[in-house]
């Protein structure tokens, strides 16, 4: 008996001063801190010193200098703490990078120093000037990349087809970066994007590919540009869209009957372009619907209102200035507590004759 409590004893303490080796071990390597690279620490450096700072150039006022942190002195040289700077804890590599409202002023190419972190995974530089450059093609050789913004950048031009080797991208925003010519549609089909916007790029043409069922887009937002052309059937095969926004673009045709297969989709807009036919059923399926605009389109046919009275969300629908004839069992009178700005819809009809039909019960 003696024996076999002596026994548990030691064991326990054995257990005990494990343990305790263990708190201590983990302790010691967690304050340590990610020890930045040297080649990745001179690559950043470089990028930096590839600028003017000038606040006054950025299209955020609230822009501030991130990289006034970033220094070259001994006691500065933990790279990996300096401002927008991101690392991997057991490597070190650098893997995101948010630049944003940096103030960063001048132009940038392939040979910027950035290309050669290729660990990144996260690269934001939107609200700097980079003084109409292009969107340099190196930009495809950090293919570990799922995030990339390049928004209010005063960028210019064609974007390059090495977007399209990022096949691990997942956001891509190309908001206002003054681009034309031809989109490349790969990126359309890059097998991990799931947000892309492209908007307020009024020169930029393109059109929309045959989409396939493994997409996972969420949101495709092309307002504002010159993409122009029909809308493929296999759009439908979008099914994760949960916002769609061709707003002021040029597409033509007619609205497909696919996209009473978009489940998850909250928010359609299509106003502005030259969209002819019938708008097909839609209602059926798309239970998450909280806003349509249809508006200035040249849109035909009879449209049953009520298919979207179903909805339970649904609080806001514009189809002025098309040719539609509306079609309601609900008198003007009704109160619908769901759809606030209907009759206000309703009351700035332009071409669309509004048909009420007198309420059966
Ligand atoms: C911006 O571009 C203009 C025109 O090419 C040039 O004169 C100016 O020096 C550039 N500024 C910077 C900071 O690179
Ligand atoms: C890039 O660097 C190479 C070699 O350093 C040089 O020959 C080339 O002109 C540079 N390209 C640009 C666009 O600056
Ligand atoms: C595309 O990615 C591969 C490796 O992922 C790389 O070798 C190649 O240089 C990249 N192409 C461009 C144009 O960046
Ligand atoms: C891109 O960056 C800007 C500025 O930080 C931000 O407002 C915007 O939401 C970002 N876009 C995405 C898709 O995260
Ligand atoms: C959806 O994509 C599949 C391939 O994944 C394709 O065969 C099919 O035609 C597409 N659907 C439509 C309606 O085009
Ligand atoms: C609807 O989506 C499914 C996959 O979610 C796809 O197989 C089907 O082809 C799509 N239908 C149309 C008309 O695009
Ligand atoms: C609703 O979705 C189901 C399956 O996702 C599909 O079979 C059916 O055709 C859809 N209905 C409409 C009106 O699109
Ligand atoms: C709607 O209200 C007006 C005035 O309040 C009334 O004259 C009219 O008969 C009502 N119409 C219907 C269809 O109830």
């Amino acid at each position: 008996m003696t024996d076999n409590y002596l026994y548990q004893f030691m064991f326990m303490r054995f257990l005990f001063l494990l343990s305790l080796v263990l708190v201590l071990l983990t302790v010691s390597l967690s304050s340590q801190q990610p020890l930045c690279r040297e080649d990745e620490r001179s690559a950043l450096l470089q990028f930096k010193d590839g600028f003017i700072i000038d606040c006054s150039a950025s299209f955020d006022p609230f822009a501030y200098p991130k990289v006034a942190s970033w220094t070259p002195e001994k006691e500065h040289s933990e790279c990996c703490s300096w401002d927008g700077v991101e690392c991997n804890e057991d490597t070190g590599h650098v893997i995101r990078l948010d630049l944003s409202s940096s103030c960063l002023y001048g132009s940038i190419n392939s040979n910027t120093s950035l290309f050669h972190l290729l660990q990144l995974q996260r690269l934001n530089l939107a609200f700097n000037n980079f003084n109409h450059s292009q969107i340099p093609f190196g930009v495809g050789h950090l293919s570990t990349l799922t995030y990339l913004n390049l928004s209010n950048s005063m960028f210019w031009g064609q974007v390059p087809k090495s977007l399209a080797n990022l096949s691990s991208l997942a956001t891509l925003d190309l908001l206002k970066c003054w681009l034309h010519g031809e989109f490349p549609t790969e990126i359309f089909l890059l097998p991990s994007l799931r947000f892309l916007r492209v908007a307020y790029n009024q020169d930029l043409i393109g059109h929309l590919p045959e989409f396939y069922s493994s997409s996972s887009l969420q949101v495709l937002t092309l307002e504002g540009t010159s993409f122009y052309g029909k809308l493929p059937t296999s759009i439908g095969n979008l099914s994760s869209l949960h916002v769609l926004n061709f707003r002021n673009c040029h597409f033509s045709g007619s609205i497909p009957a696919s996209l009473s297969n978009f489940t998850q989709l909250t928010y359609l807009d299509m106003s502005g372009n030259t969209l002819t036919g019938h708008i097909p059923s839609l209602s059926a399926n798309l239970t998450q619907l909280t806003f349509v605009d249809l508006s200035y389109n040249k849109l035909s046919g009879m449209l049953e209102l009520d298919m979207f009275l179903k909805i339970k969300s649904f609080s806001v629908l514009v189809l002025s200035s098309n040719y539609l004839t509306l079609l309601t069992r609900i008198s003007s009178n009704d109160t619908l507590p769901q759809f606030h700005t209907l009759h206000w819809v309703l009351a700035t009809y332009r071409s669309s004759q509004i048909s009420y039909a007198t309420k059966t019960n």
